[in-house]
């Protein structure tokens, strides 16, 4: 079913010269870019984004990571879009992604991992919003 997703290429991915890498990954996947931006996070935006993180003792430094510089926003779109981006990604935690995935191939993070992509219909919807709110 063709679906759509929200991916953040993040702020450690922009600084290290990745973004072009890493879209060329989703690219030759046969994904679609319907929507691209570079954006710097602010505060109010990291706290909506990460609702369901901001009581965790991970999510202050996690939030000053996020707004600590210009991030790519992307909607992704194609077949399965959601779990297919997600396997392309790899596991959070850098040091266990598997080996050819964009995690796994290239950070030593499980903060600084290069991408977030949204993990069901219902957040991906709502990420979009956030972040495309004049797309919906
Ligand atoms: P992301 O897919 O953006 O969703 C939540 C983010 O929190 C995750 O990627 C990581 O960047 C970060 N994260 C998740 N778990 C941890 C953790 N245990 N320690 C530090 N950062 C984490």
């Amino acid at each position: 079913m063709a679906e759509r997703t929200l991916v953040l290429i993040k702020p450690d991915a922009v600084r290290r010269g990745l973004v072009g890498e890493i879209i060329s990954r989703l690219e030759r996947k046969g994904l679609g870019i319907d929507a691209l931006v570079l954006r710097t996070m602010d505060a109010e935006l990291a706290d909506a984004h990460y609702a369901e993180h901001v009581e965790r003792p991970f999510y202050p430094p996690l939030k000053q990571f996020m707004t600590s510089g210009p991030l790519v926003a992307a909607i992704v779109t194609g077949d399965e879009a959601i779990a297919v981006v997600r396997t392309l990604v790899g596991a959070t935690d850098g040091r266990a992604a598997a080996a050819g995935t964009i995690r796994g191939d290239l950070s030593l993070s499980n903060r600084e991992n290069l991408v977030h992509a949204s993990d069901s219909t219902e957040s991906a919807e709502r990420e979009i919003k956030l972040w495309f709110p004049d797309l919906v």
